[in-house]
């Protein structure tokens, strides 16, 4: 995620000045190929790896809440809001700082921290379905579960286990040395966010007669739950930095770093559905990351600077690199 250098495509374009690194997105990516869908044959595969984008773009109205509604035969409805797994991971998850799914297959089996285990990229897909759409787990073995994980496979293509696949995550910019703000980012959220998210956070429906959002709820019963990556306020102020408002990209952010850090606070501070058991999560308490909104802590610090920062004098005072 750190600087890596840069590609040639990339220094040709006058938006990615050297600075990036140190005053930009806080994470500078090589260019990356993605490999091209629509090359792949109309056999199993490609119908099954096409399903899978399918069901990662428009989630809801393949698998959604509203289609149990609509038809008693999607049984194994279990999603619990009605977001697309790209409304986080950008276009289908192929954006760089996007929350992409490239390259991610090499990275399972692998340890979790959250887990305090070795876990499957069915256990991870699984993770963003209980947490990230509030719902309940697909059957490992099911359609759906092969399609999306057929698809993830399709994208790490050529990205062997080890390789490093710069672009990951959702960037890194520096941290504030003070808390970040909601009061502040509420009038950064009314200024940049509410024409398309919403006054309450309440987003927008889909108007393709598609079930779903055209704008996804950023809080609130229909979206992502307390337990969810997107509840950390490090990933929702780098996400936001790096893809908000919605056309963004790494190479051209928009909002200064105080504003995305101070409008993620603002986005967290709001209700939204609670998952149950967290106290679970990260049986390891020193491998908890430091902007865990909830504890239980290995720490003394209160649970509103977890949730807020500042983070440098956590981690100094557990004496240890923390994420
Ligand atoms: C509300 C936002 C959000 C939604 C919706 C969402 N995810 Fe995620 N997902 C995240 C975040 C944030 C991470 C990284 C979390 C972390 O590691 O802290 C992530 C991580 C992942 C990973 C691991 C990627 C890697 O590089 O290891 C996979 C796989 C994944 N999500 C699949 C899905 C699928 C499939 C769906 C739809 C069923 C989905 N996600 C819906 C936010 C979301
Ligand atoms: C032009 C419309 C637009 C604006 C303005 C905009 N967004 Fe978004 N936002 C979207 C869309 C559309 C998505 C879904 C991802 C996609 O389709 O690219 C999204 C996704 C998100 C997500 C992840 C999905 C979710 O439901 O949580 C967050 C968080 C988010 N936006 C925050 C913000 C914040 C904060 C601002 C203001 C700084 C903002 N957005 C401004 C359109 C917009």
């Amino acid at each position: 995620m750190r600087a890596v250098g840069f590609c040639a495509v990339l220094a040709g374009l006058a938006a990615v000045p050297l600075l990036a690194a140190a005053t930009g997105p806080g994470a500078v990516a090589e260019a990356w190929s993605v490999p091209d869908i629509a090359t792949l044959p109309d056999d199993a595969w490609g119908r099954t790896v096409r399903h899978g984008r399918d069901l990662v773009v428009h989630t809801a109205d393949l698998i959604g809440p509203k289609v149990a509604v609509k038809s008693r035969r999607h049984a194994r409805n279990n999603l619990g809001n009605n977001l697309d797994c790209q409304s986080c991971h950008i276009d289908g998850g192929t954006r760089q700082f996007g929350l992409p799914l490239v390259g991610a297959f090499a990275g399972y089996p692998g340890y979790r921290a959250r887990e305090g285990a070795v876990g499957t990229i069915e256990d991870r897909v699984n993770g963003c379905m209980t947490r990230s759409m509030n719902g309940r787990p697909l059957p490992v073995a099911g359609p759906e579960m092969i399609a999306i994980v057929a698809y993830i496979r399709f994208l790490s293509t050529g990205r062997p286990i080890g390789s490093p696949t710069t672009g990951q995550g959702a960037g890194r910019m520096p941290e504030l040395a003070r808390a970040a703000d909601p009061v502040r980012g509420r009038a950064v959220y009314a200024a940049q966010c509410a024409i398309c998210h919403g006054g309450h956070g309440e987003g927008r429906a889909a108007t393709d007669r598609r079930a779903g959002y055209a704008m996804p709820p950023l809080w609130g019963r229909d979206s992502f739950n307390d337990g969810a990556g997107m509840a950390r306020l490090t990933n929702a102020a780098n996400f936001i930095r790096n893809n908000m408002p919605d056309g963004t990209t790494w190479q051209t952010p928009y909002l200064n770093e105080a504003d995305a850090w101070d409008v993620a606070a603002y986005v967290e501070a709001q209700p939204r559905p609670h998952m149950l058991h967290l106290a679970r999560d990260f049986p390891d308490r020193r491998e908890k990351p430091v902007d865990t909104a909830y504890g239980p802590y290995a720490d003394n610090f209160a649970a509103a600077q977890h949730k807020y920062g500042p983070f440098a004098p956590i981690r100094a005072a557990a004496g240890v690199i923390k994420p």
